[in-house]
């Protein structure tokens, strides 16, 4: 019998009820695990006042990975980083729709920019912005269950390539958005270096590991193209799959309150940080599932003339 409750969110996801994080015995672990399974995100509304409490949650799930980052570490606590603020860490301001924002990251899944993705990640917020600061979740085992049999029969066997990049080469899936970098006179520049990956494949269609679900593995964030397919046929179908995986109906858009903590399966999971005003300030910690997930690959071509080989 589970010492917890499973509210389901409003259309992905659950929201995790009455659950002592100090008093969890093996029993309540395994059932939370298989929650999260089900589910794919699971938020714990106002769950952990300190990142001890946030460690010991995210460890129900997985080993935690030391962020290879060592600004990013939080101080006194290995297992845990740092996102947002106004320092080095808040990767330079965008302006998406003449909103002039910090912390914003356009749809992505974690690490995709290698050819193994992260199993999945735990968030804390710690200091809320005011105004923007969401973040939002799509169910993307839940979108490829949904998509037209014509859709899902054209991409099973189809490959993105995929780069390490801090901008999308288009607002995928949010026609009639504009997003830029910020101009030095509109906000901060980032600060982060940009390391030196190289290009990766990545299948468009994923089977889950541990729930055998298929899913999709879109990262709009680093796409650059569908291999062996011309761009123009590409970047069409790439945005029809994308804009059908953004739907509300797979979507869970978290306003935060603080100490609330919310778990995502990456392998089935993409998100969005919405991003918060340069006048503002939010802190975000971040607990990360160690064991990459082997999906990809790197690529061996030529990058340039990849489209249509
Ligand atoms: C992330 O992409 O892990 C950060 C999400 C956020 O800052 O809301």
């Amino acid at each position: 019998m589970s010492s917890f409750e499973v509210l389901p969110l409003d259309h992905i996801g659950a929201e995790i009820v009455g659950l002592d994080p100090h008093g969890m015995t093996e029993e309540v672990k395994r059932d939370l695990y298989a929650t999260w399974l089900d589910h794919g995100v699971l938020l714990f509304r106002e769950a952990a006042p300190d990142p001890e409490t946030h460690v010991k949650l995210a460890k129900v799930f997985g080993d935690l990975e030391i962020h290879p980052v060592k600004s990013l570490l939080v101080p006194g606590n290995d297992e845990l980083i740092f996102l947002g603020g106004h320092g080095k860490n808040s990767g330079g301001a965008r302006v998406m729709d003449g909103n002039v924002l910090i912390g914003q990251t356009y749809w992505h899944q974690d690490t995709a920019y290698t050819p193994n993705i992260c199993k999945g990640s735990m968030l804390r917020m710690v200091k809320k912005s005011e105004r923007f600061g969401n973040t939002i979740w799509s169910d993307t085992s839940k979108a490829y269950d949904a998509l037209p049999k014509a859709i899902s029969d054209r991409i099973a066997r189809l490959e993105t390539l995929q780069c390490y990049t801090d901008m999308p080469r288009r607002t995928w899936g949010m026609p009639g958005s504009a997003l830029r970098h910020a101009t030095s006179e509109e906000g901060p520049q980032s600060e982060v270096e940009v390391p030196d990956f190289p290009y990766v494949v990545h299948p468009m269609v994923t089977t889950h590991p541990e729930n055998g679900r298929n899913a999709l593995l879109l990262s709009p964030l680093g796409y650059l193209t569908i291999l062996g397919m011309p761009e123009d046929e590409a970047d069409d179908l790439f945005e029809e799959v994308v804009a059908h995986t953004l739907k509300p109906e797979f979507c869970f858009d978290h306003t935060w309150t603080e100490d609330d903590l919310v778990l995502w399966d990456n392998r089935r999971t993409l998100h969005y940080a919405e991003g918060f005003p340069v006048d503002d300030d939010r802190m975000i910690q971040r607990a990360t599932l160690a064991g990459p997930q082997p999906t990809g690959r790197e690529f061996e071509g030529d990058a340039a003339r990849s489209a249509g080989a």
